[in-house]
């Protein structure tokens, strides 16, 4: 049978990558899909041809558009990233009546309603497994593997910068800027590399899950995000002191009030296997009604562990090309026209357990006061530590571990305890999930 032309678009680490590796397994690619694949043309505005053997056999442009245009071409391989002109290459490719392979989760959470019903319209398919979680086919097992189930909770390390920066920190006392040069090097971070310490990289990816597993449309804008970038090697240590890790989680839950999507640094116990996930790698934890939980593990970011998620994606296209396309995965794992409309919560409404660290002044009552608070407003303890002051210095370190309340509740009690004369400045809130699975 013919080949399947490709056109890929970008050609830095991932799309380096990508080149690499469908040209290295071609023969058993080609075995797995049936049919020939090749790129016959990228775009790039430079590229290392030395890192990319066979690059000049195929025709490299820097014009994005000429490659979606071309109609030569049957799948086109967006590796740009960001939204524009991703967004209007991939709509364009769509129009033309090619297939899309892209690892842009920043496209598909902002843009991937439209993009699924541009797709749909011209009966040809989109798909992103690269885009969450690297290497780890997370989108194939919740699509596709989990479909018998009610999807009641998911819980991933969905950002490798972030947890190689919070693993070096622990494990190395390392500075946390030095830590981010390297993951930059390495060609985990984001081109703006605040997306990845600030959460909005995992928010993006948190997006897509909730989608899959909840058959919602894809709603960016109503993640809670919170980064790493105030994570102090303090909190990391007294978390470890109380069998607690510090991992920057997406979590997504479905309740009877609405679904709770948050992404935030999160203790979580020691002995779950998840809180051992250390460096770039990510991993998933998926709690199924009729499977239990189900935990994906891999390579978070890099060259060719997303490149695996990307080539994968481009059989499978290719495997489906003659399908009709009403038989086809749908792209948010659920029928478009069967998607629901449950809300979002609001993160006041969301509920978990706490860590709170505060700086109190060395003298009788302060404890009282702290835990009155606490009492008053129906918050239970379930850990004090209390650290003395550091020689000449006259504020001693609380911590507490709180038991799953309201968040709104919390922050009154909060705003309480930090009015109190005894604390010094804000205290620090971390929160806290068991991810229990009984
Ligand atoms: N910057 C991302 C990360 C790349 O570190 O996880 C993979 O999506």
């Amino acid at each position: 049978m013919k080949p399947v032309n490709v056109g890929l678009l970008g050609l830095g680490t991932v799309g380096g990558g990508t080149f690499n590796v469908l040209s290295r397994n071609a023969e058993e690619i080609t075995r797995r899909a049936g049919r020939g694949i090749r790129i016959t043309h990228a775009a790039a505005r430079e590229y290392d041809a030395g890192s990319l053997p066979g690059i000049d056999d195929i025709s490299v442009t820097d014009d994005a558009f000429s490659v979606v245009d071309n109609p030569d071409i049957d799948i086109v391989i967006e590796l740009i990233g960001g939204y524009e002109p991703a967004r209007e290459l991939v709509l364009k490719a769509i129009a033309n009546g090619k297939h899309v392979v892209t690892a842009n989760k920043a496209l598909i959470a902002l843009h991937g309603n439209e993009i699924f019903a541009a797709a749909q319209e011209q009966g040809v398919m989109v798909a992103f497994e690269a885009a969450v979680a690297g290497g780890i086919p997370i989108i194939k097992a919740i699509r596709e593997g989990l479909a018998a189930n009610q999807i009641q909770w998911l819980a991933g390390i969905i950002n490798g910068t972030g947890n190689f920066i919070l693993t070096e920190m622990r494990d190395k006392g390392r500075d946390f800027d030095d830590v981010l040069k390297e993951a930059q090097a390495l060609g985990y971070a984001e081109a703006d590399p605040t997306f990845d310490i600030e959460g909005i990289d995992a928010a993006h990816k948190l997006t897509i899950l909730a989608s899959l597993a909840f058959g919602i449309p894809l709603q960016f804008d109503k993640v809670y995000t919170e980064g790493i970038s105030r994570i102090t090697r303090e909190d990391v240590n007294y978390a470890g002191e109380l069998g607690y890790r510090i991992k920057h989680l997406g979590y997504t839950r479905r309740t009877a009030e609405g679904i709770e999507m948050r992404v935030h640094p999160t203790l979580i116990p020691e002995r779950r296997l998840i809180a051992n996930v250390d460096g770039v790698m990510n991993a998933v934890l998926v709690n199924a009604d009729a499977v239990g939980p189900t935990l994906y593990y891999g390579a978070g970011a890099g060259a060719e562990p997303t490149a695996s998620a990307v080539v994968a994606d481009v059989v499978d296209v290719v495997r489906v090309l003659t399908a009709d396309p009403e038989n086809r995965v749908p792209h948010l794992a659920f029928q478009p026209d069967s998607l629901t409309d449950t809300p979002v919560l609001d993160m006041e409404d969301i509920s978990t357990a706490y860590y709170l660290r505060m700086q109190v002044s060395d003298k009788p009552g302060v404890m009282a006061d702290i835990t009155r608070i606490l009492g008053d407003a129906g918050i239970s303890i379930e850990a004090i530590l209390q650290k003395e002051p550091a020689a000449g210095a006259e504020r001693a370190s609380v911590i507490l571990l709180t038991h799953v309340v309201k968040e709104r509740r919390m922050n009154r009690a909060i705003s309480q305890i930090e009015a109190l004369d005894s604390i010094d400045g804000s205290v620090t809130r971390i929160r806290l999930e068991h991810l229990n699975v009984d």
